[in-house]
């Protein structure tokens, strides 16, 4: 009796303190395992998907297909330049809505992981800081600089406070379960040395200060002061440790794909690939992964940074672009997350005994003192198959894979084995009668008027713009003396322009007569070229044209752009003529852009024109034309392939910049998802153009009366813009016999069965669509991937039957690998796979 009281005693202490616990100390913390909710450790999958980068409207299906893909939370940048585009003026309206995405995330049932920054890089433009930030007297960006911690202070209380008062964060039964204060600050802090160290701290304390009640990280910051944690961006995070043992090991940025730039090919990471890093990073006692992006979106208007980044912010994410399923890659990584969570039991208990298995294979076991044990069979050899021994079982390991078994017995996952179908998408033509019916505006190519001003010498072009238009004229005049050599001879004389970039048009007395640009990697350009002049005063127009401000390297505020000379004429009779240094008139962004020509009310306000003008493939040409919603729920876009480089707009709206002109360069090799993974590894478009299809959302359409406004820079043939559906054409599966998968792992650990199942094919259109043909079924030893599989020495004579029977005139269907489903086994004692191509319609 004397020894319960005791006892008794003791709890009632240990309430006690509980509860003064839970007062002081918030309901998210972490221990050097995991994240902990609730004084529960957590395995914790996250996706990026940024609110600016789609609509509202698309917010709620985004956020659903990530919970259906397994998602526990949703990451996001804060957007501070879309917040705040002039000092104290804020905007928090439309697809800047943050708090809506925030609660739509809560409603959902996710978490959230607020990466505030506020300078995020994200291919976005100038990082996220406000272009108005580096004219504050004294600024310097990310450092310990007084000018600029105000600002970052102040805009960063401001989302925290905006936070508090919706009881937003987890402490105040809120999703926010994370933060995140400055991003990828470790290399800059490298360069800067003192002042930067001096800055993290700062930065840190900050964040700290401002009581959230969840935790802090700093990604790529190895020196993250306590309490915050430093976490890891990359294509594989295995090998990374936090700075302290107490912090867990989390992987901020799973990099899905990479981005487009303009000019270049486009990036893709296969999905065994990314499944293979993430299966290695939780082997390894890793407890938080975050995709980046699980929905990349779009860069609407001048959001893209660069320069050079395209419009598209696709990212080969496993929610496309336009909040479409990419298959098989959201599918598979929702596999991988239900055998991760099968196996969470075991992988919060501690540490795993690393046991190898050969050379190049090793198993990764977890356990927990209530019995649970979870183990990760890897097979690091890019080249081949891999059989090992584990407990008293043989295991088939596929090359670079790891195979998952939640109760160290059966598999239920490998990451080279693809239990999700592929789908390959379609852009197809809206039918529209007689096409879009264009009118044209021609814009000034010599504009000087009311805003242009004058002075000596060459003008920096942000400095000048502001960034308030891409666009910006230099505009001088040069004599040529009748007695010039060129007006007899014809030897034109060379007109040489340097740039610091990013796009330049040459207008001679009016006409174009040629155009430069730079890339991502080299943004500078000259130009040099032959230009026709006349005897007399001939107008050098020169259209400098910005495609996004630098959004990461050190400095980058300071990066220059437009014309800082020198502009030499060469080949008159005094030999070479110097322009850089006279007079020069400025005009700040076109005459359409000022008569609002993208809206409705701006372009009723000049007249347009019809007919065969509109097709003459002009330079600085405004053409508008109206259309109807097409019917159904499919997303849209515009196909520009056959224009150059531009603007367009829907009803007022600025879909984002085009330029299908500047094609791909690169090698589009074949791609082997085995091997260490890299953003030039496996690329496709090359020679064509980076982006041609431009994301419209549904959203932004009324039933009819559509306004379609482009501006084009080089010439283009607005009659090849169509509007297109995207859909799914076609479906495929690729299943081996005896593949292990999730259903068979379920039945076999609950012992319903003890012996191995076959596998299921299952193959499903887009919603409302319906298979319509099987193009392709082989049940043997099937070669080639989705789209052009074709028949291997080993096939099944009657591998249609199944899927003719079962599948043609259904939205889905599924159709069990054993011989006995295709007329028996075409060649046993051979390893055989199905695979199969069903078309959509
Ligand atoms: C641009 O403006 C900044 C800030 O006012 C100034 O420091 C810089 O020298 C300017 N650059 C040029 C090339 O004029």
């Amino acid at each position: 009796m004397k020894k319960l009281a005791m006892c008794n005693n003791v709890l009632v202490v240990f309430w006690l303190l509980g509860l003064w616990v839970c007062s002081v100390s918030a309901s998210v913390s972490y221990d050097s395992k995991a994240i902990t909710i609730n004084g529960q450790r957590r395995i914790l999958i996250s996706g990026s998907i940024h609110y600016p980068r789609s609509s509202p409207e698309m917010w709620p299906d985004l956020i659903q297909k990530a919970k259906e893909g397994g998602l526990d939370v949703i990451q996001t940048y804060v957007f501070w330049n879309g917040h705040e585009p002039s000092p104290g003026k804020y905007y928090f309206e439309g697809n800047y809505d943050l708090i809506k995405f925030v609660k739509l995330v809560k409603q959902a049932g996710l978490y959230l992981h607020l990466r505030i920054g506020p300078y995020v890089c994200a291919e976005w433009n100038f990082g996220g800081l406000p272009v108005w930030l580096k004219y504050i007297p004294g600024i310097n960006f990310r450092t310990d600089n007084g000018p600029f911690k105000a600002q970052m202070q102040k805009f960063t209380t401001k989302i925290v406070n905006m936070m508090k008062a919706e009881g937003l964060f987890e402490s105040q039964g809120g999703p926010i379960i994370l933060s995140q204060i400055e991003n990828e600050y470790g290399p800059m802090e490298y360069e800067l040395g003192a002042p930067g160290q001096a800055y993290t701290k700062w930065a840190a304390n900050m964040a700290v200060g401002l009581g959230t009640g969840v935790p802090w990280v700093m990604c790529k910051q190895d020196d993250a002061p306590d309490p915050v944690i430093n976490t890891c961006n990359g294509f594989y995070c295995d090998y990374f440790s936090p700075n302290k043992p107490y912090k867990p090991k989390m992987w901020t940025e799973a990099w899905t794909g990479w981005y487009t730039e303009f000019g270049g090919a486009v990036p893709y990471r296969p999905a065994e690939d990314l499944a293979f890093s993430v299966a290695r990073f939780i082997q390894k006692g890793g407890s938080f992964i975050n995709y980046y992006m699980y929905h990349g979106g779009t860069n609407f208007g001048r959001t893209a940074g660069g320069p050079f980044i395209a419009t598209s912010y696709d990212y080969d994410a496993p929610i496309d672009e336009y909040g479409l399923l990419r298959q098989p890659k959201w599918g598979h990584l929702k596999d991988l997350h239900r055998a991760i969570k099968l196996c969470e039991p075991a992988l919060v208990s501690g540490d795993p005994a690393v046991i190898p298995l050969g050379n190049y294979q090793e198993a990764h076991v977890f356990k927990s003192t209530s019995g649970a044990c979870a183990a990760f069979l890897a097979n690091y050899n890019q080249g081949s198959f891999s059989r090992v021994a584990f407990g008293n079982m043989h295991y088939n390991l596929p090359p670079w894979s790891i195979s998952i078994l939640p109760d160290c017995k059966n598999t239920a996952y490998n990451t080279a084995r693809l239990g999700a179908q592929s789908a390959r998408m379609k852009m197809s033509p809206v039918p529209m009668h007689g096409g879009f019916t264009w009118q044209a505006y021609s814009e000034e190519t010599d504009s000087e008027g009311d805003n242009t001003f004058t002075m000596v010498g060459l003008l920096e072009q942000i400095n000048t713009t502001r960034d308030a238009s891409d666009y910006l004229w230099y505009m001088t005049d040069v004599n040529i003396d009748p007695s010039e050599g060129f007006l007899k001879s014809g030897q034109y004389p060379v007109l040489t322009v340097l740039s610091a970039g990013h796009a330049l048009h040459v207008f001679i007395n009016g006409q174009l007569s040629g155009t430069a640009y730079g890339s991502l990697e080299f943004p500078k350009l000259t130009f040099s070229q032959g230009v026709k002049m006349r005897a007399g005063v001939n107008k050098i127009s020169l259209l400098s044209v910005a495609v996004g401000l630098p959004n990461v390297g050190p400095h980058f505020e300071t990066w220059n752009a437009g014309i800082l000379g020198p502009v030499t004429l060469n080949g008159l009779n005094e030999g070479r003529r110097d322009l850089s240094w006279q007079k020069w008139s400025y005009k700040i962004g076109l005459k359409g852009e000022a008569l609002g020509l993208h809206s409705l009310s701006g372009s009723s306000s000049v007249e347009w024109a019809q007919g065969s003008f509109v097709s003459q493939r002009q330079p600085l040409m405004w053409y508008k034309t109206t259309f109807n919603a097409p019917a159904g729920n499919s997303p849209l876009a515009v196909d520009m392939d056959s224009m150059g480089k531009g603007q367009v707009w829907i009803n007022g709206r600025s879909v984002g910049r085009y330029w299908p002109a500047y094609k791909a360069s690169g090698t589009c090799g074949f791609c082997n998802y085995a091997g260490t993974f890299s953003e030039n590894k496996c690329l496709s478009n090359c020679g064509e153009a980076s982006q041609r299809w431009y994301h419209v959302p549904r959203s932004w359409l009324n039933p009819t009366g559509n306004l379609l406004v482009v501006f084009e820079e080089c010439g283009g043939d607005p009659n090849g813009i169509s509007l297109v559906r995207r859909k799914v054409d076609s479906v495929c599966a690729d299943i081996y016999e005896w593949q292990p998968t999730l259903m068979n792992y379920m039945m076999q650990a609950s012992g319903k069965v003890n012996k191995p199942l076959r596998p299921k094919a299952h193959l499903a259109c887009g919603p409302w669509q319906k298979i319509s043909s099987i193009k392709f079924a082989s049940f043997g030893t099937p070669e080639g991937a989705c789209g052009n599989y074709r028949e291997g020495s080993c096939h099944a004579f009657h591998s249609y039957d199944a899927f003719n029977r079962l599948c043609v005139g259904q939205n889905w269907c599924s159709v069990t690998v054993a011989p006995e489903m295709f007329g028996g086994d075409p060649c046993p004692n051979v390893m055989k796979k199905l695979a199969v191509e069903a078309i959509c319609s």
